[in-house]
């Protein structure tokens, strides 16, 4: 059995009590938040508080407030030579307050409280200062049925830049779709089984090979005509800018 404290109530946090609180080897021994108003609601499934000095003891305590609170929120706990983690793709491990054995936990995934999610497929990316802290990690980990992966900071970093990629930015994408296809009055659904197509073509080959269009074709004229029919200037930056990557990477000429 693992013993957990949770430490903030946003998206991430609410996610892993969720997922904490089905596992068999996991028990959550405390929620904390500095609002109790947003974990009120638990109380009857945990011991809650907004009182650091009444933390009591656990395995492993996981920071999951946000990314810039972190580093002066872990020198607020009053123990040391505890195992405390933070969920971040992208703050550093030193930064938390070096009294207690440090670690991330980081879930590579979007999480809303409002969306459900099967926890079970979100890899987490372990990092520890202390290799015997691993272990446990990888255990929390293997608890809720998730795949650990041990990174390097440098790992993580790049992980949590690709993770913008594939995750903001093709939803910043979706967005500037949306908004050409309300411009007509078409439907955005009808685009939907691409979109998921998109993604799945990925699951089974590389980015590489999965791209087609005009822009891996080098079809000029198509290109030509997107872009007259393109009325809003950020959209046309957009399209430019993606066409001339598509192009350098399959080795076409530019227009
Ligand atoms: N959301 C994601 O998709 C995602 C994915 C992977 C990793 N992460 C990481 O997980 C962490 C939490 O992200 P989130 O999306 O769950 O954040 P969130 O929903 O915005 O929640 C932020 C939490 O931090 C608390 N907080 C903010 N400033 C604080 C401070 N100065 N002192 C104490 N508590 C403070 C908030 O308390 P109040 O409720 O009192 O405001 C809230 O509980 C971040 O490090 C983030 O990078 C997020």
């Amino acid at each position: 059995m693992i013993s957990v404290i949770i430490l903030g109530a946003g998206n991430v946090a609410t996610h892993l009590f969720n997922a904490f609180e089905k596992a068999e080897q996991v028990e959550v021994k405390q929620w904390y938040n500095r609002s109790i108003k947003s974990i009120q609601s638990y109380k009857n499934k945990v011991a809650i508080t907004d009182n650091l000095s009444e933390l009591v003891d656990a395995d492993v305590y996981i920071i999951a407030v946000s990314d810039d609170a972190i580093a002066n929120f872990s020198t607020q706990l009053s123990f040391e030579n505890k195992l405390v983690v933070h969920t971040s793709g992208s703050v550093n491990v030193h930064d938390l307050d070096k009294k207690n054995r440090r670690g991330v936990f980081y879930p590579l995934q979007t999480f809303s409280k409002a969306a459900t999610l099967d926890f079970a497929t979100v890899p987490i990316c372990l990092e520890v200062l202390d290799k015997a802290d691993l272990k446990t990690l990888k255990s929390l980990a293997k608890a809720i049925g998730c795949n650990a992966h041990k990174v390097n900071t440098q790992q993580r970093k790049a992980l949590h830049l690709a993770a913008v990629y594939v995750n903001n930015f093709t939803n910043q994408l979706y967005r500037v779709a949306h908004e050409i296809t309300e411009s007509k009055g078409v439907e955005f659904d009808i685009l939907k089984p691409l979109i998921l197509e998109t993604a799945k073509k990925v699951q089974d080959m590389s980015p590489y090979m999965a791209q087609t269009g005009p822009a891996k074709r080098n079809d000029k004229k198509t290109i030509k005509k997107h872009l007259k029919l393109l009325e809003n200037e950020q959209h046309k930056a957009i399209y430019e800018l993606m066409t001339a990557s598509i192009q350098k990477t399959h080795g076409r000429k530019k227009l």
